[in-house]
């Protein structure tokens, strides 16, 4: 058996890949990849900085590669990601004017979205754009061009290439404060009859929270915009998360201490248990919702290469995901498969 079967009728089931994978460097991994998944997103390689070095200079050789994967195994391809904050390159980041803003903007999407037009089925257009008050982040885009740099790029993306699948993708979506301001945004977009199709819900996510309820909550409010609703980068993270340590701990925030980083060498059984159960949960719920999700994306194949063992202390040992280091199924994966085949 396997995820992109076993869920076939429900949703895509995605992992993101990064640059090694894409290369296919290790063909055990690859197989692995073809096996269990049908559909990819870049983990970092269609970010500005790669794609865009300097001004006017555009590098499409990773992204062609991702593509061409994609292709070669028929997958859904998914592009993360036009317009985010982070990842820019030095020369954006000095952007100081209007005009300047509205002519990146322009270039950047125009021309990415057109070399990969018809190969590409949705793009993550805007990515994080609210803070978890849910009042709009003052990056270089905001302050250059204010909120109007939202509805360009999605009309800028729509107008390059009107057959894909528009989304806008962001974190801790489950937090009421952001899911009301991610709702203003999605309908001031849609109130100016510029096209949207989808919101990504990251799912970094840990052991307890959030919540299913509070999950559940957000999947209905945003399919009640009228949109499909994906759940991207999904994994879960099994370490203390640093932002919620109380008093004297917050001097350890940073460091590699054993509070920080609890299993060095392996998941304690308990844990992996915890993880199983709580994977298990998850995929019910989603299973529920199947009419309004669309796919359902790890943020990356296995625990060997989670952006989470470096984040956000570096070498950190996480187990966030359902395949081990050596690539092997965890418990998690097994019960995973078991809540569709018991339904
Ligand atoms: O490319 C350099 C390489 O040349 C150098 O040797 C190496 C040394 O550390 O760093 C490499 O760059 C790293 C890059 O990933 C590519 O591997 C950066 O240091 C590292 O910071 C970067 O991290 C990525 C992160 O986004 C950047 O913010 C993670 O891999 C990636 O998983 C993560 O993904 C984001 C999503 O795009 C958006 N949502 C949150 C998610 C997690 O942060």
């Amino acid at each position: 058996n396997n995820l992109k079967t076993v869920f076939k009728d429900a949703f895509y089931i995605g992992t993101a890949l990064n640059v090694a994978q894409i290369e296919e460097k290790d063909k055990i991994e690859v197989t692995l990849i073809q096996k269990q998944f049908n559909s990819i997103t870049a983990e970092n390689c269609m970010k500005s900085m790669f794609v865009q070095p300097k001004k006017g200079v555009f590098d499409f050789s990773l992204s062609d590669k991702f593509v061409a994967f994609g292709q070669k195994n028929k997958m859904f391809i998914h592009g993360h990601t036009l317009i985010w904050h982070s990842q820019l390159a030095p020369w954006m980041e000095k952007i100081t004017t209007k005009e300047e803003m509205a002519d990146f903007i322009k270039n950047h999407i125009t021309t990415i979205v057109t070399h990969h037009k018809g190969k590409i089925n949705s793009w993550d257009v805007v990515n994080e754009a609210v803070n978890d008050d849910g009042s709009l982040r003052n990056s270089v885009f905001l302050k250059t061009m204010g909120e109007s740099y939202l509805q360009e790029a999605f009309r800028l993306a729509a107008a390059a290439d009107p057959n894909v699948d528009l989304y806008y993708n962001d974190y801790s979506m489950t937090n009421p404060a952001k899911r009301a301001g991610v709702i203003k945004m999605v309908q001031n977009i849609q109130a100016k009859g510029i096209k949207i199709d989808g919101i990504g819900m990251q799912g970094h996510w840990q052991l307890e929270s959030p919540s299913i309820d509070e999950i559940e909550t957000s999947i209905v409010a945003y399919a009640k915009l009228g949109v499909k609703v994906a759940i991207t980068e999904l994994d879960i993270s099994v370490l203390p998360n640093p932002w919620e340590l109380q008093g004297a701990e917050i001097s350890q925030r940073f460091e590699n201490s054993p509070k920080m980083n609890p299993y060095p060498k392996s998941l304690p059984d308990s844990i992996q248990d915890k993880l199983a159960k709580r994977y298990a949960q998850i995929f019910q719920l989603f299973e529920k919702h199947k009419d309004k999700i669309s796919r359902v994306t790890f943020w990356g194949v296995h625990d060997q290469q989670s952006w989470l063992n470096d984040w956000p202390i570096k070498g950190r040992t996480n187990y966030p995901l359902l395949f081990d280091i050596n690539l092997k199924p965890k418990k998690a994966y097994f019960e995973v498969l078991k809540t569709k085949i018991t339904q």
